[in-house]
């Protein structure tokens, strides 16, 4: 029979109603979902119970991470230095650099890895190891898994991650496969994103059009029967996709079923947030350059806004997001990490809250809602995590902080304590 976890002694912040907080709560969980929340005077007794006494610390709902490119190989410390020196993300994308460098060191590792994952499969076949065992242990795999570990060690229980690195459907249904692997491997929710139209190969030979056309024609179903996927996403902007050559993608992910999220008004307004609630997609990400008129469609079409301070930091944009229209329109706000190699190796949920308050004015309601309940809007599971409820799954974070503001407040180190993912505790 499972044990009734009984968390007492906490500071509870359920997110239900923003960040307010009861101080001597208790919260149980029972197998995967929370079956009691309230004040620990209320509690009744439960048969074969395990009691967690947490000493007056402040419990969460566990963490996401709306908006992240985790997989990916090698790292772009060389272009950081370029740009330091004066060239601009655009300027280095153009020229070859950028997103394709990354696509590059990708096929390459990826390349080595089938061949050692041949190799290992062969040597599996006489020793019957683990199919688990077949990735090849490389610098660059070893430096994956840390990345999602770290999630894990700072309190995110449902992260979502993009492929986007490929320029090929093989390549594109390798990192989605790896982004599964990891969940099964390690204790955290995998959402996971076919990020379609990011980039072309410069040898192409074709138009943009006709690359999104192939892109619908050929890798969409093939990535989907290889790997499968929650979302497709695609990158709206002048150095990327314009929204007239997405349009047969965004049909493509309606026909399929699958969310739509879209790169959106990060470098220029291309009217990507419009283009976003035309088609009701699911989070329209970045937004600096969005219009008022679009954060009202976004409003109408209930898209929410994934705000990612730690590209706008690191590339150095001016240019701010429109909050003041979204709150305005009631548009929801998420923040993510967008942790990629190019512009947002931030390896910091938290740090992201800070910079978002920091940078764009955001309060620490606000901030602590966009990892918790609007997180989990974006990736539409907010029927089953983003708040401490009855019904719930059992995703919990427990913090050696005295209020919610400290978590937004902290420039880096970690006050985790204590992290509870389908009723298991690390
Ligand atoms: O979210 N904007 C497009 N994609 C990524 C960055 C891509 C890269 O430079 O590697 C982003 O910022
Ligand atoms: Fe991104």
């Amino acid at each position: 029979m499972l044990p009734h976890l009984v968390f007492r002694n906490v500071h509870l912040c359920t997110m239900v109603d923003g960040i307010a907080t009861l101080s001597h709560g208790a919260v149980v969980c029972l197998g995967e979902e929370i079956v009691w929340v309230g004040a620990e005077n209320d509690l009744p007794a439960f048969d074969h119970a395990e009691e967690i006494d947490c000493g007056g610390r402040l419990l969460t709902p566990g963490l996401i991470d709306c908006h992240t490119h985790l997989v990916y190989d090698g790292n772009r410390a060389a272009e950081f230095e370029m740009r330091l020196a004066g060239a601009t993300y655009g300027e280095i994308a153009s020229a070859g650099g950028g997103i394709l460098s990354s696509v590059a060191a990708t096929e390459a590792e990826i390349a080595l890895q089938e061949n050692a994952e041949a190799e290992l499969a062969c040597a599996i076949c006489e020793t019957g190891e683990d199919a688990a065992r077949m990735r090849a242990d490389t610098p660059n795999h070893r430096a994956e898994e840390k990345r999602f570990r770290r999630l894990i060690d700072q309190g995110i229980t449902t992260v979502e991650v993009k492929s986007g690195y490929g320029v090929r459907a093989e390549t594109e249904a390798f990192l989605l496969n790896r982004a599964k692997a990891m969940t099964q491997q390690l204790p955290l929710d995998v959402y996971r994103t076919y990020l379609a139209a990011h980039v072309m190969p410069q040898d192409a030979g074709m138009s943009r059009a006709e690359w999104v056309q192939h892109l619908v024609d050929d890798d969409v179903d093939r990535v989907c029967a290889a790997a499968g996927f929650d979302a497709i996403d695609m990158f709206c902007e002048g150095i990327a996709f314009q929204p007239d050559e997405l349009i047969p993608l965004l049909q493509k992910a309606q026909d399929l079923g699958v969310d739509i999220r879209i790169h959106a008004d990060q470098l220029s307004d291309l009217g990507g947030a419009q283009l976003a609630a035309d088609w009701h997609a699911a989070s329209a990400d970045h937004l600096e350059y969005t219009s008022d008129a679009g954060a009202q469609a976004m409003a109408a079409a209930g898209t929410v806004a994934v705000i990612l301070p730690g590209a706008y930091y690191f590339i150095r944009e001016q240019q701010k997001p429109p909050v003041d229209a979204f709150r305005r329109y009631g548009v929801p706000m998420a923040v993510a990490t967008d942790h990629n190699p190019g512009t947002s190796p931030l390896n910091s949920l938290l740090l992201a809250t800070n910079m978002a308050a920091t940078l764009f004015g955001l309060t620490v309601e606000e901030c602590l809602l966009g990892v918790t309940i609007n997180a989990a809007r974006a990736l539409r599971r907010d029927e089953r995590i983003g708040t401490i409820e009855i019904g719930k799954r059992a995703d919990l974070a427990i913090w050696d902080v005295g209020t919610p503001a400290e978590l937004v407040y902290n420039i880096g180190g970690n006050p985790l304590w204590l992290r509870v993912w389908r009723g298991r505790i690390d």
